[in-house]
């Protein structure tokens, strides 16, 4: 990070009075609300996902001045096939037009893509595209962004359940360690915040093993309104929590 950069972020930081030493590794995101937001203007919910994409460009820059190391969104859920096929044709089209258009300019400002889910069923040019902008060389990576496509966390627990079997793993073997390296997040800490946007209080079958002990915000933004200030302050809100882990909090009383 050049000196201009660090004082961008201390800037940021403290304009929300956010401490920069416990800012989440890792913050994970049901980008939600897009076709509510695109009818309540009287237009078809495709122009709410169209509109989204402002919202991940700006989560992905704020993401990467303020530190965030990975940052993973909730693209496409196994679940979202049940949509008509004209708005499932216009999400996988999104996916790749702006792949193509961003990733060069992501992978500049220290942007490495990856993903979780998926991706076979997905049709072969977003397959393609995505590979290709996965496989990005980035000199200093700043910022791991990960894309939950075609994404269901009961297939992913199910997919390690297999790969323990298939590698004949012995009873005595299989611990919290030895799952996860079966988990396509593999290698990835947990997120510590999950931020939901559009006010529903539900998790939609996201990263149930992940998410065991993240925080949660939840805010009833629709995702194409989610903006700097609105990730900040889940931020905020993060840092305003006391996380126990089933302990104590530590105080001065014995
Ligand atoms: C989130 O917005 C985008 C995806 C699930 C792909 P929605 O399309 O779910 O918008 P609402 O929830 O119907 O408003
Ligand atoms: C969750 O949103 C999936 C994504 C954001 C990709 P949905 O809109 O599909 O979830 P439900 O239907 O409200 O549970
Ligand atoms: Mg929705």
């Amino acid at each position: 990070m050049n000196s201009e950069e660090k004082q961008i972020r201390q800037d940021l930081l403290s304009s929300f009075n956010l401490d920069p030493q416990c800012i989440p590794q890792h913050i994970a995101i049901i980008m939600d609300g897009n076709g509510r937001w695109a009818e309540n203007r009287g237009e078809n919910r495709i122009f709410g996902h169209l509109n989204g994409v402002e919202s991940v460009r700006s989560v992905v820059e704020t993401a990467v001045q303020s530190g965030v190391r990975y940052l993973t969104l909730y693209a496409f859920s196994t679940e979202n096939w049940n949509r008509p096929k004209d708005e499932v044709e216009a999400l996988m089209d999104l996916l790749v037009t702006t792949l193509v258009q961003e990733m060069d300019d992501l992978n500049k400002k220290g942007v490495r893509l990856n993903t979780i889910g998926d991706l076979s069923a997905l049709p072969d040019n977003c397959n393609n595209q995505l590979k290709s902008a996965c496989s990005k060389e980035v000199g200093e990576v700043r910022l791991d962004l990960i894309l939950a496509l075609n994404y269901s966390a009961k297939w992913e627990i199910i997919q390690a359940v297999k790969g323990v079997v298939r590698n004949n793993l012995k009873i005595e073997e299989i611990n919290t360690d030895t799952f996860e390296s079966f988990l396509q997040t593999k290698g990835i800490p947990d997120p510590e915040l999950m931020i939901r946007t559009s006010g529903e209080h539900r998790i939609s079958n996201f990263m149930l093993w992940q998410l065991a002990y993240a925080e949660f915000h939840f805010t009833s933004v629709l995702w194409p309104d989610f903006r700097k200030e609105h990730f900040l302050t889940a931020i905020q809100d993060f840092q305003n929590r006391e996380r126990r882990f089933g302990g104590l909090l530590q105080t001065n009383d014995k």
